[in-house]
């Protein structure tokens, strides 16, 4: 227990440099080191991106899905031109789909994954780049260090992805343009080529079609797993890789590549923590081949206290408050109180404002293990007095060890909550529209009734691609009773049901915000 509480509190001591809230930071570290509660936690929350791997366990048809995102990101990142210093993991692909060198259903079920996860403040090529991380180290890959700020291009770029049927002096100029010399060529195809395979349907002239009409995939190696057997069984002729052992002598891509430098290359990755560190070494180049002027962060390591799912509402005659606490290590004995203050900064009581958890769950990964960390989310979901209201949160963790509890208060701020705009989860709904043959989601927020606004509108972006920020004015709802000090104020966003808006109320020139809410996933009830 001793050494349980002195590992928390120098975790926290590490967390320092980070102030909550920091929404871009937040959501791509969730991305990276979080999983969502399975099967459904006391919260919805959306689903996690490191779920839909599977636990690099291919589907019973033989697909892999951290294949399919590998290949889609290094297909989106192949296009960079060191000369001019274009293209590069920027999404270009989203716009690309068409071109025979992106050919494969594989990028289809890919875009419909990743799709989910970009919202304002997470742009598609990070999710892309997330992908990659999160895909070698579930299929046991060495952990590729993520920086985020990637910036999404707003169309198609030039074409120029390597193609089997390609010469080799061709795939060394294409290698070359994206930024690598020929050793490295060789070694990020291996790198590549351990995970999937050729797809019959995509390659018919690499993988023949079964005469019963079935779907093949005829895979690089034995394992789905991130290892050298690519090329062990390339080096020891035992290779099954439809790129290098085929009839047809055209398509044999990974074999004039592999041996492109008399096999010196591949002979050097044959040592296994060779192949970890130089594919470590390269997919992080990948990732991070994005256009000129783009600038990325430093590498996002997990927070060791992170805050989370805040939502402070209305309910009928009183308020509620949501939030998440994850910490970086387990212990059952540990007790969690969170503490808020009153909206006027003076009028709680210790006791009178106070709970603990309603409940939590491991978030263990792959990278959080690596990273020593076991985190916990600790839910909270409480009643407050609406009189009162609230304007911040902090919480005291008791390690049961007999030492003083730590106070993790967001650097002494504590974790500040606004309560003249909230979003209202229960009652903002999505609804087909025959009318107009659309999605219709009505938006609905609770405004403090001893405020009255002089506008209150929303921009909602769809968060799955075409429809960009819509903006709409909110107006009161009649057909809702106020409650607990609130007046209800709701509008239609159109098109979908799936929105990030952020809803705006404007006060003597002041404008307060609910930021980032997403309609999807909602309480309902
Ligand atoms: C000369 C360069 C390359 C050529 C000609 C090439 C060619 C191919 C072909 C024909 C496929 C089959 C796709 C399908 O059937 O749908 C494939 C799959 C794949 N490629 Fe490459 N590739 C090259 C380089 C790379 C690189 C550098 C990477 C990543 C670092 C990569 C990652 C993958 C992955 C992961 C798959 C499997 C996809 C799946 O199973 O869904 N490839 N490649
Ligand atoms: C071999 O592959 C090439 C390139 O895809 C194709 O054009 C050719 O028809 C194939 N040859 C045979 C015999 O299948
Ligand atoms: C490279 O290795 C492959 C597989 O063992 C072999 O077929 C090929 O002849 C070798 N090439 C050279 C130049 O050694
Ligand atoms: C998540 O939390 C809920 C409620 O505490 C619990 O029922 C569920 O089993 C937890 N899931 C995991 C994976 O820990
Ligand atoms: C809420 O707080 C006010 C002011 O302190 C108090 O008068 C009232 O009794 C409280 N309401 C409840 C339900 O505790």
């Amino acid at each position: 227990m001793r050494s349980s509480f002195l590992q928390l509190s120098a975790l926290a001591a590490v967390a320092t440099a980070y102030h909550w809230p920091s929404p871009k930071f937040d959501a791509l570290e969730a991305l990276l080191y979080e999983r969502s509660p399975e099967p459904a936690g006391p919260f919805l929350e959306a689903p996690s991106l490191v779920g839909l791997l599977n636990k690099c366990q291919p589907s019973s048809t033989g697909v892999s899905v951290a294949a399919q995102w590998i290949r889609f990101a290094y297909h989106d990142m192949a296009t960079h031109n060191v000369d001019d210093g274009t293209g590069g993991l920027d999404a270009s692909l989203y716009f690309e789909r068409d071109r025979d060198e992106n050919v494969g259903d594989g990028m289809t079920a890919t875009v419909f994954e990743l799709i989910d996860f970009p919202d304002k403040y997470v742009s598609k090529s990070d999710v892309e780049a997330v992908g990659v991380v999160l895909s070698v180290a579930e299929c046991g890959g060495p952990t590729i260090p993520f920086r985020m700020g990637r910036i999404d291009a707003t169309g198609p770029g030039p074409q120029g992805v390597p193609k089997p049927e390609q010469d080799i002096a061709t795939h060394i100029e294409s290698f070359r343009k994206q930024g690598f010399t020929q050793s490295e060529m060789i070694s990020l195809v291996a790198c590549g080529h351990t995970f999937g395979g050729v797809r019959s349907p995509d390659f018919p002239e690499i993988v023949p079609p079964p005469a019963d009409g079935s779907e093949l995939i005829s895979n690089f190696d034995t394992t789905p797993k991130f290892d050298n057997l690519v090329v062990t069984q390339y080096l020891d002729s035992t290779t099954q890789n439809p790129l290098a052992v085929n009839s047809n002598k055209t398509v044999i891509s990974d074999f004039r590549v592999f041996s492109s430098d008399k096999n010196v290359t591949m002979k050097r990755l044959a040592q296994p923590n060779v192949f970890a560190k130089t594919c470590q070494d390269l997919l992080e180049r990948m990732i991070n081949t994005v256009p000129k002027g783009v600038k990325l962060s430093e590498v996002i390591k997990p927070l060791p206290v992170k805050v989370g799912g805040v939502q402070l509402s209305v309910t009928q005659n009183a308020m509620r408050l949501k939030a998440m606490l994850r910490l970086a290590t387990a212990n059952p004995k540990r007790k969690i109180t969170m503490f808020w203050q009153s909206r006027d900064g003076k009028s709680c009581t210790r006791t009178a404002c106070s709970a603990t958890f309603v409940g939590t769950n491991d978030t263990t990964t792959v990278l959080t293990r690596r990273a020593g960390m076991n985190p916990q989310k600790y839910w909270f979901d409480t009643p407050v007095n609406a009189t009162l209201s609230a304007s911040k949160f902090w919480f005291e963790v008791d390690e049961q060890n007999g030492k003083k509890p730590i106070v993790l208060d967001n650097e002494g701020t504590g974790y500040e909550l606004q309560d003249r705009v909230l979003f209202d989860t229960r009652r903002t709904k999505s609804d087909f529209s025959e009318e107009i043959f659309s999605f219709v989601t009505t938006v609905v927020v609770a405004i403090r009734d001893d405020i009255t606004p002089s506008r209150v509108y929303a921009t909602a972006m769809w968060r799955k691609g075409d429809v960009k920020h819509q903006t709409f004015d909110l107006h009161l709802a009649e057909d809702i009773a106020p409650t607990a000090g609130y007046v209800f104020y709701k509008g239609d966003a159109v098109g979908s049901s799936d929105f990030s808006i952020d809803i705006f109320s404007v006060v003597n020139g002041k404008t307060f915000v609910e930021d980032n809410r997403r309609t999807e996933f909602l309480e309902f009830s």
